[in-house]
């Protein structure tokens, strides 16, 4: 099809990167999609070319972006790839940080260095990067996360005012809970059991982050302000897709004090029996 845009999605084989590569496809964008698992399953979506990738993993990126391009340039590329390890700050491994360090965060970094010599060279293009709630403000148990998020807040705005020359425009996607993810990228921290003297207080936060998911907003809503995002000629440097509740867990983080909003969120994660 002539004139039809290309779009590069990692993480799409589950969650919100699936959501999101399915709107973008029935949007009439051309997809090419990345995951571990399509290894075993290039033909896991429909109307989609799905590709081997691990994003924590140098060669996989490049033999990914090798392929990729032979099919088509991207003139926009939409970082989905995430996981994270539940578990306190004491317990959780040196391993395990660097684990959802190194997907959540490397993974992008590594996907930008290679998309973005191309992008360069086609005169512009879009960059998504999922960034969360959690990449605004920490909640107990998930520190890994949280950081990685983080991270990838800081690393947007310093990349979104490097590429802005190039034609490059940049978008942080902050999404709230949805009911999409799956447990199979929620391990608990190995250290996590009931002999841990956080076991109380973990197993109220887990039963609050697993209901909250649970209970989360659509995930085909997400997909679809995403493509219709993606489609205007200018897109915004933050597009934060959650529930008012949280949209007003933001804004109590950035205006009240930090005492007062631990002790809101504390009681509101760790709740006393
Ligand atoms: N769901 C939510 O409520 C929520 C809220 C805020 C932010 N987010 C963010 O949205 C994104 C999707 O999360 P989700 O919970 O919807 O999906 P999910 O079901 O947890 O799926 C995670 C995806 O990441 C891929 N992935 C994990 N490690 C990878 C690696 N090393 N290389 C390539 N792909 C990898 C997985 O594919 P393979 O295993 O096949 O590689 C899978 O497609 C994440 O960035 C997450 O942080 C989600």
């Amino acid at each position: 099809m002539k004139n039809r845009k290309t779009v590069w999605i990692t993480g799409a084989s589950s969650g919100l990167g699936l959501h999101t590569a399915m709107a973008l496809r029935d949007d009439g964008w051309q997809v090419i999609a990345g995951a571990r698992s399509f290894n075993e399953r290039p033909d896991a979506i429909p109307g989609v070319t799905c590709l081997p990738l691990d994003v924590s993993s140098e060669d996989s990126v490049r033999s990914f972006c090798g392929k990729a391009s032979s099919a088509a340039l991207p003139d926009a590329l939409v970082q989905c790839a995430g996981m994270l390890v539940l578990g306190s700050c004491e317990e959780t491994e040196t391993e395990e940080f660097r684990r959802v360090i190194d997907t959540n965060y490397l993974g992008m970094v590594r996907m930008n260095r290679a998309v973005l010599p191309l992008m360069r060279k086609n005169g512009g293009g879009k960059i998504v990067l999922f960034s969360s709630i959690n990449g605004l403000l920490g909640i107990p148990f998930q520190s890994a996360y949280t950081a990685s998020k983080h991270a990838i807040e800081g690393y947007a705005e310093c990349l979104s005012m490097e590429v802005k020359p190039f034609g490059i425009q940049v978008m942080l996607v902050e999404p709230g809970d949805h009911r999409s993810g799956s447990d199979k990228y929620r391990p608990h921290a190995a250290a996590m059991d009931s002999r841990s003297p956080y076991a109380a207080a973990y197993d109220s936060a887990v039963g609050r982050i697993h209901h909250d998911e649970m209970n989360g907003s659509d995930p085909d809503v997400l997909g679809r302000k995403i493509a219709k995002t993606l489609d205007r000629k200018r897109i915004p440097f933050r597009r934060r897709i959650a529930s008012p509740d949280q949209h007003l867990a933001v804004y109590v983080h950035r205006f009240l004090g930090a005492r007062i909003n631990a002790a809101i969120l504390r009681s509101y994660y760790i709740r006393k029996k």
